[in-house]
């Protein structure tokens, strides 16, 4: 794959105002980056317009969630639609947080991703097992589970707009625990496995990024990951000191890799 996909979720963090004072800096930062590096932002909804505003960069904007129909009487919710008209370049379905505190399940996913792709905005999926499917050792069922639910009627042409997100719940958040490179690039094995079981060759052609917890000191090691494509990242990427640092690691790792090859 040609691009390393670095993006981060801000979750329910940053007003307007802060949001703008971070998308400058960070604006700046990108343009020095190395193209190869595909950098992407998933602000509340209240930014997604001033930001889009904004961008004199090739840094991506997406939305965090999205309704499956066009319109209707679902009050609190965004659709594609509405999402188009702004201009997004992705939207994210299925976090972890939707699906704990809001209920959502594989099957709305399926009708989420239906959508967005219908729509031209290209999903990324967010997929993971909870602790007790890990410890029971069903990790790799409970991943295939979720992308055979979600990506029921995606057509191979389809399924080159899709992004995966693999976010063991257990990692995600204050209180998530490091997952284990090694661990890691066995889900992400496992994922590409199974996305080239559904869709053939293609399946090799979609980005499987990793979240949860990614900082620092781990980053790199993820990427080593054959079928590690990029990385998302909350708490880290939050404050630009501590991203700036992660992104010159990540560009010095692109280089290397290209000399390598
Ligand atoms: P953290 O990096 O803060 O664990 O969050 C990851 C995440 O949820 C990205 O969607």
């Amino acid at each position: 794959m040609d691009k390393v996909y670095v993006g981060t979720n801000w979750k329910m963090h940053k007003t307007i105002e802060e949001g703008q004072v971070y998308f400058r800096e960070l604006q700046e930062i990108a343009k020095n980056k190395d193209l190869s590096m595909q950098l992407f932002i998933i602000p509340s909804y209240t930014s997604l317009i001033p930001l889009k505003r904004e961008i004199d960069s090739n840094i991506l904007l997406g939305a965090q969630n999205m309704h499956w129909e066009d319109e209707g009487a679902f009050t609190g919710e965004v659709s594609p639609t509405m999402l188009k008209e702004i201009g997004v370049d992705l939207v994210e379905l299925g976090h972890s947080e939707r699906r704990q505190f809001y209920n959502e399940n594989d099957q709305d996913l399926n009708k989420k991703i239906q959508a967005s792709l219908k729509h031209n905005i290209p999903p990324l999926v967010c997929i993971g097992e909870h602790i007790e499917q890990k410890e029971f050792g069903i990790s790799r069922e409970s991943l295939s589970i979720q992308l055979k639910v979600c990506l029921k009627g995606v057509s191979q042409e389809q399924v080159e707009d899709v992004m995966i997100a693999y976010e063991p719940v257990w990692a995600i958040g204050e209180g998530g625990v490091e997952a284990t490179s090694e661990y890691v690039h066995q889900m992400h094995n496992h994922i590409r496995n199974v996305l080239v079981e559904m869709f053939g060759h293609v399946g090799n052609n979609v980005p499987i990024l990793f979240g949860g917890s990614v900082n620092r000191k781990n980053a790199i090691d993820y990427l080593q990951g054959e079928n590690v494509n990029g990385l998302f990242i909350g708490r880290s990427a939050w404050d630009l000191q501590k991203f700036e640092p992660i992104l010159d690691d990540i560009e010095r790792f692109i280089q290397n890799s290209k000399v390598a090859k």
